[in-house]
């Protein structure tokens, strides 16, 4: 099989459909990005992905390629997990990507070919890309009906793998969505699938068999739930903050409840990373595109009270620090949009960094991946190369992403290198008591 985009999800799937046994090319357009995979260096922080893409380079199972004609020529089984991002000046996602990767392909195929979508996708596209391969290919035929033996077939199968856990949610993923043209279990494309996935299916990982509209709605759908989920306790931290309650132990009850659940209620600087954003808003778009805007305008909402916490988080820091933060030494710990990865797309952490920095403050951050992302987005804050050098001199520390080292931090210690003894939780991730004790202003959103 071949697999068309190894960004974050095209390659964590290269080198994990390697390692269920497949041969597999990973293919893409930048070359500089297939030469360090080529030489099994991975361009971003996932953990186990290294060894994974190294042991099946070293068995010959995984190879990269920029040629799409090789990749025609080694495969009738084709991924694509090429980028959706947000169009410039407008909510909806740019799909140019898939759609080169369909029509190079539809240009160079013979015989049958199946083409399974994984990049996530407004409602319809998969549809329209059948019809552009469609094109393609026919126009190669020069037009004659007969000589049917070069085909492209579109499935979707969207994928759900989180950063962080790319590895285990691609080899033993919860759930495998097949959207095909019928919505049939007995469509050819069914049983193809059923072989690549063999060993999750073996494990009883359920297989949904779908159409191809309803497999691209599950995914945005997906993501939709989450921010909505984390939004709401978010939205409750607000209230809290006005009525003088705590969020925390409030989720923490709420989340008992079973219909609930106590995950993605963690309160705090909310969402960001390369998804969710990005695929709220294009499900916005989407559903305005079919006339169904209504049925999301409280994702816009969703959307807001996630954009409000940041602004809060600044004012808290503006405050602590006697309402100006000029000429001020600030410490952000947390540069990443989430733990356990170095991706700083979109992070909240980042966010409040920058808005401190443009205020006045003289910023320093500390994050354990991210700082080379980081600083190239942000060259103007300071990157320290350890907590203890970020700590040094500083009047406030804020906790911008609940990387564990800063959950472990001694409160003790971290008194020690800093002027004053401040901290703001931006993802209630310390023990408040432990740093109460040793002496800090401990401050954090949505507790009272
Ligand atoms: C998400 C989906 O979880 C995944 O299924 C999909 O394939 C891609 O998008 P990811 O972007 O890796 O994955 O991050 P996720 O773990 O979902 O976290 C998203 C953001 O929400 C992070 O910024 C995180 O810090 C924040 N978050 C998460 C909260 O603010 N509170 C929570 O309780 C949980």
């Amino acid at each position: 099989m071949t697999v068309f985009g190894t960004g974050y999800l095209g390659a964590t799937h290269a080198a994990c459909m390697a390692e269920l046994g497949h041969e597999v090319l990973g293919v893409d357009v930048d070359h500089a990005k297939i030469a360090a995979l080529q030489e099994g260096k991975v361009p971003f922080y996932e953990p186990g992905l290294p060894e994974i893409l190294q042991r099946n380079l070293e068995n010959g199972r995984l190879r990269f390629t920029t040629d799409y004609a090789e990749a025609a020529e080694f495969a009738t089984v084709h991924f694509v997990g090429v980028g959706t991002p947000q169009r410039k000046g407008s909510y909806a996602a740019d799909t140019t990507y898939v759609e080169a990767v369909v029509r190079d392909l539809a240009g160079l195929v013979s015989g049958e070919h199946l083409v399974i979508g994984k990049s996530t996708v407004p409602v319809g596209t998969a549809h329209r890309l059948q019809t552009l391969a469609d094109g393609v290919v026919g126009e190669r035929r020069g037009g004659i009906a007969e000589k049917r033996e070069d085909n492209i077939t579109v499935v979707w199968n969207p994928e759900f793998l989180r950063e962080g856990h790319a590895v285990a949610d691609t080899l033993r993923p919860d759930r495998i969505v097949l959207g095909v043209d019928d919505g049939s279990e007995d469509n050819a494309a069914v049983e193809t699938v059923r072989e690549i996935y063999a060993s999750a299916l073996e494990a009883e990982t359920p297989l949904l068999v779908m159409d191809l509209p309803t497999a691209e709605l599950v995914k945005v759908s997906a993501n939709a739930f989450l921010a909505t989920k984390i939004s709401f306790i978010n939205a409750v931290s607000e209230v809290c903050e006005a009525a003088g309650g705590d969020v925390t132990a409030l989720a923490d009850a709420i989340g008992l409840d079973e219909r609930i659940g106590r995950k993605f209620l963690g309160a705090g600087l909310g969402f960001g990373g390369g998804c969710l954003p990005k695929d709220i808003r294009a499900f916005m778009a989407r559903a305005g595109e079919l006339g169904a805007d209504q049925a999301l305008t409280f994702l816009r909402e969703v959307d807001a009270i996630n954009m409000r916490r940041r602004e809060k988080l600044v004012e808290i820091a503006k405050e602590a620090l006697g309402g100006n933060v000029i000429g001020r030494n600030i410490t952000v710990l947390g540069a990443a949009f989430k733990p356990n990865s170095d991706d700083v797309r979109d992070s909240p952490a980042l966010n409040v960094a920058g808005s401190l920095n443009l205020a006045g403050a003289a910023v320093t951050v500390f994050d354990p991946e991210a700082m080379d992302n980081a600083s190239k987005l942000f060259p103007t804050l300071t990157y320290a190369g350890t907590v203890e050098e970020a700590l040094e001199g500083t009047e406030l520390v804020i906790v911008a992403t609940e990387w564990k080292q800063f959950q472990e931090l001694d409160p003790e210690a971290a008194r020690g290198p800093v002027a004053a003894p401040v901290v703001i939780d931006g993802r209630n991730c310390l023990d408040r008591g432990d740093w109460e004790r040793a002496g800090w202003r401990y401050l954090a959103l949505g507790r009272g």
